[in-house]
């Protein structure tokens, strides 16, 4: 494990390949309950290019109305959340210096020209509490800046089976995927990256 920036706590090949298949396999059930779906930028209703879903009690959720925000039930459904996959709860228990359990798992799900902004996450109640991220799939190129828009970033590879954790100075660091590198894996048939986010929601 190394710190890439202060708090950004970096464990590369964490999850070993039947690790892998099994937390795949256990999303592949988790969609068949909460489908993926495409979430819209607040107010301008841009959609995202990932489709997402939950895992969890609450789950993340924005729509050109309402914004970003965490919520009980799927948007299009209306139904609950899948419940967390038993690795991710696991893989909590062994980053997270935070006593209390993850309430969100937020999946996303990148194809090859899928991309994320340079955000912060800071719809939680409590920055005590840190963010754990595990990749799955195409290897994606990650950037991470400061705690302002304009501070300097760097970039480096995540690739399938990392876990990474957002604490401390790097819990509301910018961070974005500025690109999926298709084909640099054979974890899921047709292509792609998977990353769950596992987040406590609520002050304990
Ligand atoms: C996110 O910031 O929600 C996702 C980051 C990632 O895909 O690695
Ligand atoms: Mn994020």
């Amino acid at each position: 494990m190394h710190e890439i920036v202060p708090g950004l706590v970096y464990a590369p090949g964490y999850l070993s390949r039947e690790e892998q298949d099994e937390l795949v396999a256990d999303l592949r059930e988790a969609v068949k309950q909460a489908p993926l779906f495409t979430p819209r930028m607040p107010r301008t209703g841009k959609e995202f290019s990932v489709r997402m879903t939950n895992c969890g009690a609450l789950g993340w959720v924005s729509d050109r109305e309402r914004g970003y925000r965490y919520q009980a039930t799927h948007p299009e459904t209306g139904a609950p959340w899948s419940p967390m996959p038993r690795l991710a709860l696991r893989v909590w228990d062994d980053l997270s210096p935070y006593k209390h359990p993850p309430e969100a798992c937020l999946v996303n799900f990148y194809e090859a020209s899928a991309r994320m902004g340079l955000h912060q996450d800071r719809d939680e109640e409590d920055f005590d509490a840190p963010v754990v991220s595990l990749s799955l799939g195409d290897s994606c190129l990650f950037r991470i800046g400061g705690t302002e828009r304009k501070s300097s970033t760097k970039s480096f590879k995540l690739h399938s089976g990392d876990a990474m954790m957002l604490t401390g100075p790097a819990r509301l660091a910018f961070h974005g995927v500025d690109r999926i590198m298709g084909g640099t894996s054979t974890l899921l048939p047709q292509g792609g990256r998977l990353n769950l986010t596992l987040r406590r929601v609520t002050k304990a």
